[in-house]
C-alpha cells in the first residue's frame, strides 16, 4: 500500500486525490490518508504530491513508520470523508511545506 506521511500535514494540496482510480483517500481537517485496504498499489498519486508526502510501505523511512498505523486508523475515523476532487491547499501551505516534526499538529 501507499502511505501519506508527515509532509502533508497543514498543506493538504489534494492533487493526489484526482488521480486515484480507487478513490481511497480520506480527508481530515489538515491531512489526508490512504485507506490501505482499498489501495491497489498503482503508485500514480506519488508523483502528484508537490511535497512528496506519499510513499510506498516498502520504502517508508524509519522516522515515518508510525504513519502506517495513522493511515489505517484515520481511514476509519467516523468524521473523515472520502475525497476525490481537488480543492485549494490550506492557508500557509508554503510555510508548512518546509517544516518537519508536524505530527503534534495533526488534527482529527
Ligand atoms: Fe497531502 Fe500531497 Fe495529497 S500534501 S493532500 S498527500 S498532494
Amino acid at each position: 500500500t501507499y502511505v501519506v506521511t508527515e509532509a502533508c500535514i497543514r498543506c493538504k494540496y489534494t492533487d493526489c486525490v484526482t488521480v486515484c482510480p480507487m478513490d481511497c483517500f480520506m480527508e481530515g481537517p489538515n491531512f489526508l490518508v490512504i485507506n490501505p485496504d482499498e489501495c491497489i498499489d498503482c503508485s500514480i498519486c506519488v508523483a502528484e504530491c508537490p511535497v512528496g508526502a506519499i510513499v510506498s510501505d516498502h520504502e517508508i523511512a524509519e522516522d515515518q513508520h508510525h504513519f502506517l498505523d495513522i493511515n489505517r486508523r484515520l481511514s476509519q475515523h467516523p468524521a473523515w470523508k472520502r475525497i476525490s476532487r481537488a480543492k485549494p491547499p490550506l492557508p500557509d501551505h508554503e510555510h508548512w511545506a518546509t517544516v518537519t516534526d508536524k505530527l503534534s499538529l495533526l488534527e482529527t
